[in-house]
């Protein structure tokens, strides 16, 4: 049996953590079992090695693997994806298919994320797991196929079976052996010896000596959470290592290369969602904080328009004292120049119910977080809502460039849609 010493190097595996060194062993005693294994871990800790050392250590090794991304195939496809289909069996189906479950026959599948996958392939996966049959898409003949599968997942899955996303059943079938990989946060003793890992492979790359850290700086690096774990780390360590032409790197420069080093930024809080989550969610937060500071910004000038336009000359009067209040806010003053654009805008003819201590809001994005009630954050929600919905319809359902519009990674906005059920 290969040592778990040799399969780290045949696999380009940095650290000596309990943990993964555990995780390792545990895929070389299953391997040549036809188990199936969950790999959990967050986001970024390497999950992805796990099902290609069982199976190149199993009798499989000769038969085909097949890494399945199941987040990113769309729902409608996903069933004739992976067990395929007949010819005829929808629009653009103009000939037989096989699907991956045919194809992978003696080999291995890894099913990534298998978390998203949509109830109704659970049910034909759960069947496959069952006794190795499956049907094609728009067919009524059995199949018989002999795949291994490995599953991981990042999400919470028990979270997952409560909401009724997943099935308990067949997460049981799926995790008979489960192997889970430990946060980069809890692998203090690994964290510098991956960077200086990356930063060799990133000067042999780019060829440029290679980067070193003060020791001040490792301090930084071993205190920081690493919410992506080791794909973060890799990412500093290769834009430290083309960006900095001083290759003795110090504190300082280091925390400018980590998003909110030291900052005491507000968070939602989640007990379910993972850090990469949180990191993403709060660029989410913000876009929807200016969205919200600017309709208010536009309801003051509403309703300073309705105020002025007013023929009543005792109403004027009594508004009178309330235009210069709202005008101490800067942002309004500056109302004048900008009115061109909106004026359109400005035709209600009810006299909206608007609070007229509306809170100043100010550019600062801390202290405008911090005046944000509770009661505030839950419409939080409706507006990220709006906001990818938008976002979606603008870019015609195309997620890519959604995603690229908010300003969040293609996961984080399929999550989105699955949690909100666009
Ligand atoms: N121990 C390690 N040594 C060296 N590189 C590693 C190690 N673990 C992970 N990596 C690298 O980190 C990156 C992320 O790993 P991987 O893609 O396996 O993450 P993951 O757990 O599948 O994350 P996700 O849930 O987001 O898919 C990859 O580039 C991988 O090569
Ligand atoms: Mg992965």
């Amino acid at each position: 049996m290969e040592s778990v010493q040799a399969i780290k190097q045949r696999f380009g595996i940095i650290g000596n953590d309990i943990k993964l060194n555990r995780a390792i062993e545990k895929s070389i005693q299953v391997a040549p079992t036809d188990i199936s294994v969950l790999v959990t871990g967050e986001s970024g800790v390497g999950k992805e090695s796990i099902p290609k050392i069982i199976h190149s250590l199993s009798h499989r090794k000769h038969g085909k693997y097949i890494a399945v991304n199941c987040g990113a195939i769309p729902e409608g496809t996903i069933d004739s994806e992976l067990f395929g289909h007949e010819k005829g069996a929808f629009t653009g189906a103009t000939s037989t298919r096989s699907g991956y479950f045919e194809v992978a026959d003696g080999g291995t599948i890894f099913l990534d994320e298998v978390g998203e996958l949509p109830l109704t392939t659970q049910v034909r996966l759960l069947r496959v797991l069952e006794n190795g049959e499956f049907i094609k898409v728009g067919s009524s003949k059995v199949q018989k196929t002999d795949v291994r599968i490995v599953a991981a997942t990042n999400v919470n899955m028990f979270e997952a079976i409560k909401k009724e996303k997943f099935r308990e059943d067949l997460y049981y079938r799926l995790s008979t052996v489960e192997i889970n990989l430990p946060p980069l946060r809890e692998r203090k003793d690994d964290i510098h010896l991956l960077f200086r890992k990356f930063a060799s492979d990133f000067a042999q790359k780019y060829k440029m000596p290679s980067i070193r850290l003060q020791e001040d700086a490792i301090q930084i690096l071993l205190k920081h959470r690493w919410s992506g774990n080791i794909r973060q780390l890799r990412n500093v360590a290769e834009q430290v290592s083309v960006l900095e032409q001083d290759r003795s790197i110090s504190a300082s420069t280091l925390i400018s290369y980590l998003p909110n080093a030291g900052s005491n930024l507000p968070a939602v809080i989640d007990n379910t969602k993972t850090d990469s989550d949180f990191s993403n969610e709060r660029e989410i937060l913000y876009k929807v904080l200016f969205d919200m500071k600017s309709d208010l910004n536009d309801l003051k000038k509403l309703t300073l328009e309705l105020m002025r336009n007013d023929n009543n000359e005792k109403v004027q009067k009594e508004n009178q004292g309330l235009i210069q209040k709202i005008y101490r806010d800067e942002e309004v003053t500056t109302y004048e120049e900008t009115q061109d654009a909106s004026t359109e805008t400005l035709t209600i003819q009810q006299t909206p119910q608007i609070p007229v201590q509306t809170p100043i809001i100010q550019d600062d994005k801390y202290h405008f977080a911090e005046e944000i009630e509770e009661e505030e954050t839950l419409s939080l929600h409706d507006k990220e809502l709006e906001l990818i919905k938008k976002s979606l319809e603008r870019n015609k359902g195309k997620r890519k460039a959604a995603a690229a519009e908010l300003g969040i990674s293609e996961r984080t906005l399929y999550r989105k849609i699955k949690q909100y059920d666009l």
